[in-house]
């Protein structure tokens, strides 16, 4: 036999000379779940591991994270029912809990990259991402548009670094990229949700934030399970009305979109790895089903292996501990 490929998989070392793809703390994105009070770490239960912290026990993940490398978080509160209302007017209060919190780590920790995440549904009473026409059930997009606007300024004066539009609007990204640049806020990084999916997925985070529609879905807006030719085109648009990176949601099973978007743009490639895809890992390793820290690690490494350069992930801190006690 000539050609032999298990030659180079012969010693760890002569493997470790052909990886191709790696793993390390500074390609995650922690997202974390705000919620108001002191003292207080609140069980998601289908998120074992993760929790809605108050203001002060958030402070103290955050520095968690920087001791293991894990530099970059997102954002998410949680919105107590009585500030909801159907135009979401708490999102443009400048001292909302999110905007607070931005604050409060940014005076801690400036050198923390902080993003917002601008949709409505957090604050919204009908649950979904833009302003609800009620006589005709319709989102309504070009209205959203402008509260989305004054949402973003209000985090980009709160101190975040990246604003994330996962709203799915038509137009977004160029009227809140005019919005930042008219104010002088000119470095501010806009990660755009570009192929975001109307995906059964996301269970868990609405379970975390209480923002499940509360009626209809999010079809209208989210895409479509079956399509990538529309990624490819919400990527174009995105990337001409100035997003600085793509993302694609959820990231397991949207791996080929993920690469489809690394192929055609030259812009960097985020893929959320969501709630429901951490609850399944979560679920499987409780159970003694699956190693749950080598299917993470596993699960991780194929977003860098599709073509992402980060990751927002729930496992962020979990996996960056075991990166900086092994390799992989
Ligand atoms: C809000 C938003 C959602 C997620 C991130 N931002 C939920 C949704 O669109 O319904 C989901 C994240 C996750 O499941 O981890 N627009």
């Amino acid at each position: 036999m000539l050609i032999r490929p298990r030659r180079l998989r012969s010693q760890p070392y002569l493997r470790d000379l052909v990886q191709e793809t790696y793993l390390k703390p500074n390609h995650f994105i922690a997202p974390l779940f705000v919620k108001e009070g002191t003292s207080q770490k609140e069980a998601i239960s289908s998120m074992p591991g993760v929790y809605r912290l108050s203001l002060d026990l958030l402070l103290k993940e955050v520095e968690e994270l920087r001791q293991v490398g894990v530099q970059t978080i997102a954002l998410f509160p949680v919105v107590e029912n009585h500030l909801k209302d159907a135009k979401a007017s708490e999102a443009l209060n400048p001292n909302n809990l999110n905007a607070r919190a931005m604050r409060a780590i940014k005076e801690k920790f400036p050198e923390t990259i902080i993003m917002a995440d601008v949709a409505l549904d957090p604050y919204s009473s009908d649950g979904h991402d833009g302003i609800v026409d009620h006589k005709t059930g319709k989102i309504l997009n070009d209205p959203t548009l402008e509260v989305l606007q004054k949402m973003s300024l209000v985090h980009a004066r709160a101190g975040a670094d990246i604003i994330g539009p996962s709203d799915m609007m038509d137009g977004r990204v160029r009227s809140i990229r005019e919005a930042l640049e008219e104010e002088g806020f000119h470095e501010t990084v806009i990660m755009s949700y570009t192929a975001k999916y109307a995906s059964a997925f996301y269970g868990p985070f609405r379970d975390a934030l209480d923002s499940a529609p509360k009626f209809g879905d999010k079809k209208t807006y989210q895409m479509n399970p079956a399509n990538i030719r529309e990624a490819l085109r919400e990527a174009v648009l995105d990337e001409e009305e100035g997003a600085d990176i793509l993302m694609v949601k959820p990231g397991l099973p949207y791996l080929d979109v993920v690469k489809a978007l690394k192929d055609s743009t030259h812009l960097p490639i985020a893929a959320y790895n969501v709630s429901g895809e951490y609850a399944m890992i979560k679920a499987a390793g409780e159970r003694g089903w699956i190693d749950e820290n080598r299917a993470m690690l596993e699960m991780l490494l194929s977003f860098r292996r599709a073509g992402a350069d980060m990751i927002l992930t729930y496992f962020a801190k979990q996996a960056a501990r075991l990166l900086n006690e092994t390799k992989f």
